[in-house]
């Protein structure tokens, strides 16, 4: 089985199990400040599980790209991705453990889904601790099944529990399935969840019953939720019989490419196994984050830094298969043309990807040569005098003054018998951040993660000035991210040079004459067609006939959104802009409060 295969498969069986096929979002989430990228299926739809209803319904599925880069030394071997797609189903305070256990045991060995032995399916449940009893529940309903005792395994909350990728959000005991490869186990201990690959694991169903607070306690969600992930890339390499996901048709177009560039073959050895797997796996992410319709530029700061880490990561593996400059722009083409059918972004974005993609490798090679230089002379001294620790703030200076990246300098180091400082770099780097007064843009689809009065009333005089950009400048002015905190909002629209004072004034005295006017704030759920046929402002490009919110504001204004708001405008106070800069080429920054 394929991967377009698979994905049609499992949204299939979701829909004839009553779910709506709902469409993924973006890779950058919006209003949700505790991640950089969407890291989960779960992730857009934050809002639903903490009790806002969804236009959709209360069973969805969908497919979402996911990038997580916590795991970003562990790339090489033979599973972790730092891209990857997920299928998703979740149930919002509808089905809970029974059904959704069942549905998942069915989709993986019925014949006529993916069929896989049952006997080659391990489980793992959460094993309680002293605030969460272990899940019984689950245990009988996987054993009901036919499951045997000694394929379910229980284990503690650093295995089986899901936990918001940020620190709070809706969280709860999970049960994970695993594929067993059928390899010799690595030892007594070994067991679903070890590293060894005898074990790989696909699914993961998660019973989100609490919501985790700032102060690190757990309350009980109002609604009992079922959020499910399953790794397209891990599935598929095991319906193929493929001991990993860099064999499958996934990878195989930019396995190709980098093969026949180099003129070697991935499996020559170990060390030239991983140069391919890291060249491919963090170029195929970068693609994605850069094709994302709400995509980044290499940066120094949040997004940005991340993309501009995978991307100097996959030149210097790309160099120690000798690949020369400028492979980035042809190998990208590879991953955009297998892509492309899915997830035609890539493909629209093509020039934009190739063209930052060849930029950032020209800039990394300039920093290369300069921090190279520069840290030798560094090392040598420091070994002249038999030091052994890498000073932080001298590993920040080549950061910061060459671009040089803190991973560089401490793998050269360790090369060199020596160790950073990292604790010094850390304090070098977050004094910088204040004085720099920058930060991360934090851009989803959703709606608000943080559900707080201040952040509402925020959140609705962000439709407020949305709007005022548009009367004032143009319908050019959309919006191109927003990220809200409990004290200002911030807002990136497009517009290609600096906003006059008069101007900034029109569209403050415009937001609060709404605000004075006290509109009344209603939402309407219909297909996004609709949505834009009325005129609603939105931003994305959605499935055809998916079901959206629509949020009115008077008539004032009329945005897809998932929400919430607050009820009047008259609630929101005095809206004063604080400061209006560039964001990036073409991208201007708002920031805003109410007094
Ligand atoms: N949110 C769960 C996961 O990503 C399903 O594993």
């Amino acid at each position: 089985m394929k991967a377009d295969e698979l994905r049609q498969m499992y949204l299939d069986f979701y829909q004839s199990e009553g779910h709506t096929v709902i469409s993924g979002g973006s890779l950058i989430p919006e209003n949700d400040p505790t991640v950089l990228f969407t890291t989960a299926g779960m992730h857009p739809l934050v809002p639903y599980l903490l009790g806002e209803p969804h236009p959709s319904g209360t069973r969805l599925c969908n497919v979402q790209k996911c990038i997580r880069t916590g795991d970003i030394d562990s790339v090489g071997d033979l599973s972790h991705l730092t891209f990857f797609e997920m299928l998703g189903n979740w149930s919002l305070g509808d089905y809970f453990k029974e059904e959704a256990i069942a549905w998942s045991y069915k989709f993986l060995t019925s014949s006529s889904y993916l069929g896989f032995d049952p006997g080659c399916l391990s489980v793992t449940v959460f094993a309680g601790d002293e605030n969460v009893p272990k899940d019984e529940e689950s245990i009988a309903i996987w054993k009901k099944l036919g499951i045997s005792e000694s394929n379910i395994h229980a284990l503690p909350m650093k295995d089986n529990w899901w936990g918001p990728a940020g620190k709070t959000g809706p969280c709860g005991p999970d049960t994970e399935m695993f594929i067993d490869t059928g390899r010799a186990p690595c030892g007594a201990s070994c067991r679903p969840g070890c590293s060894c690959g005898k074990y790989f694991e696909i699914w993961n169903d998660v019973f989100m019953q609490y919501n985790k607070l700032e102060d690190g306690t757990y309350v009980s969600l109002q609604q009992h939720n079922v959020d499910t992930g399953m790794g397209v890339e891990r599935t598929i390499a095991m319906l193929q019989g493929k001991s990993s996901v860099y064999e499958t048709e996934l990878f195989s177009p930019v396995i190709e490419a980098i093969s026949d560039t180099a003129g070697r073959k991935m499996n020559e050895d170990e060390d030239t196994a991983i140069a391919f797997r890291v060249v491919a796996d963090h170029l195929r992410s970068s693609v994605f984050i850069l094709g994302d319709p709400r995509g980044v530029s290499p940066g120094n700061l949040g997004q940005g830094y991340v993309l501009r880490r995978l991307i100097r990561r996959s030149v210097r593996y790309a160099r120690k298969l000798e690949l020369e400059s400028g492979v980035l722009c042809k190998l990208a083409t590879a991953v955009i043309d297998g892509y492309k059918h899915v997830y035609p972004e890539l493909g629209e974005r093509r020039e934009w990807i190739t063209s930052e993609l060849g930029q950032e490798e020209e800039r990394f090679e300039k920093t290369l040569s300069r921090g190279m230089a520069e840290l030798n002379k560094v090392l040598e001294k420091l070994q002249e005098h038999g030091q052994t620790v890498f000073p932080g703030r001298v590993a920040f200076r080549l950061y910061d003054t060459c671009g040089f990246p803190i991973e560089f300098t401490e793998e050269i180091c360790a090369e060199n018998g020596m160790n950073v400082d990292r604790a010094g770099f850390d304090k070098a780097f977050e004094k910088h951040k204040e004085v720099s007064k920058q930060s991360a843009a934090k851009a989803f689809k959703g709606g608000l993660a943080d559900h707080s009065e201040m952040t509402t009333r925020l959140h609705t005089a962000t439709h407020l000035l949305h709007k005022a950009l548009q009367e004032t400048l143009g319908s050019h002015a959309t919006q191109k991210g927003s990220n809200i905190t409990a004290e200002r909002l911030r807002f990136d629209f497009s517009h290609p040079e600096k906003v006059t004072r008069e101007q900034l004034d029109q569209v403050e005295k415009m937001v609060n004459d709404a605000i004075r006017a006290d509109y009344p704030i209603s939402f309407e759920s219909m297909t996004l067609e609709d949505a834009r046929e009325q005129g609603a402002m939105a931003l994305f490009g959605g499935k055809y006939g998916e079901m959206v919110k629509v949020y009115s504001i008077g008539d004032f204004s009329k945005e897809v959104c998932g929400g919430p708001h607050v009820a009047r405008t008259g609630e929101l106070g005095h809206f004063r802009i604080k400061k209006e800069e560039a964001s990036s080429a073409g991208v201007r920054r708002i920031r805003a409060i109410l007094e």
